[in-house]
């Protein structure tokens, strides 16, 4: 099954709690990405901005706060869409595949760790340039098709077709076809699994990695994997590309 799949998006992110299950691993140290995008974006100033596959609405509010600029948010998530607003985000159901705004409607437009998830890439990525304005910033947040290298390993699982979709190692030639001038800033950092719970707990928190559960060790010491996370940040043409 590869991460572009809609049954498995739709399942995954029905209810909140694979994605809980790794932000709680994740939140071990090292740089917070989100720090990275907001730094990016405080240097373009938006005054609207424009997150797709906004999750819980986490990077929207932060956005929304310390930028002070009007946010909209959109997820294909229905539950997602009810926690954004919890916090106070104004968050849409829609699919990135088919925004429903007109063209130019945004200052900037950020799609974090949600693009892998897309089988119409070129398409969303046609619809994210569409309702920027001309010269507007698009931010993409990906990992790397060998993030956690170090623990697929440990279980067995063949990561080679994360390259079928959006990643660091594939993510500027992709953008390249939509937008001009990408940059690429890479964010590494560990993830210490203490035990065998730990990597149980993570593996099991999404169906892709469930079936490789019987195949986890006992660990007799603590596993350290490699957070490889890219931040993409590029600016929109001034001809379009159809989508
Ligand atoms: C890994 S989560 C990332 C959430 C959030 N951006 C963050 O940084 O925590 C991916 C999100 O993208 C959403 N998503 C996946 N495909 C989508 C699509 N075609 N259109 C809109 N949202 C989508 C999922 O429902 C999920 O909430």
């Amino acid at each position: 099954m590869r991460s572009d799949d809609p049954t498995y998006v739709r399942e995954q992110y029905a209810v909140e709690d694979g994605l809980a299950a790794r932000a709680s691993i994740y939140g071990g140290g090292g740089t917070d990405v989100r720090d990275v995008v907001l730094e990016e974006l405080a240097r373009v100033r938006p005054e609207r901005l424009l997150e797709v596959g906004c999750g819980w609405g986490e990077l929207a509010e932060r956005i929304a706060d310390e930028l002070e600029c009007r946010v909209v948010a959109l997820d294909q998530s229905e539950r997602m869409v009810e926690l954004s607003r919890e916090r106070g985000v104004d968050a849409h159901v829609a699919d990135v595949q088919a925004l429903p705004f007109g063209d130019d409607e945004f200052d900037a437009v950020v799609a974090a760790w949600m693009l892998y998830h897309v089988p119409a890439l070129d398409r969303a990525l046609s619809e994210c340039a569409r309702v920027l304005r001309a010269g507007g910033t698009f931010i993409a947040v990906t990992n790397a098709a060998a993030d956690f290298s170090e623990l697929w390993d440990l279980v067995g699982r063949d990561t080679s077709s994360r390259l079928l979709t959006f990643r660091a190692e594939n993510g500027e030639e992709t953008l390249s076809r939509h937008f001009d001038h990408v940059s690429k800033h890479d964010v590494l950092g560990e993830v210490v699994f203490n035990d065998s719970d730990a990597v149980r707990r993570y593996v099991g928190s999404s169906s892709l990695g469930r079936q490789y559960l019987d195949g986890i060790p006992e660990l007799t010491e603590p596993l350290v994997a490699r957070k490889r996370v890219t931040v993409f940040v590029a600016t929109t043409r001034s001809e379009r590309v159809p989508g």
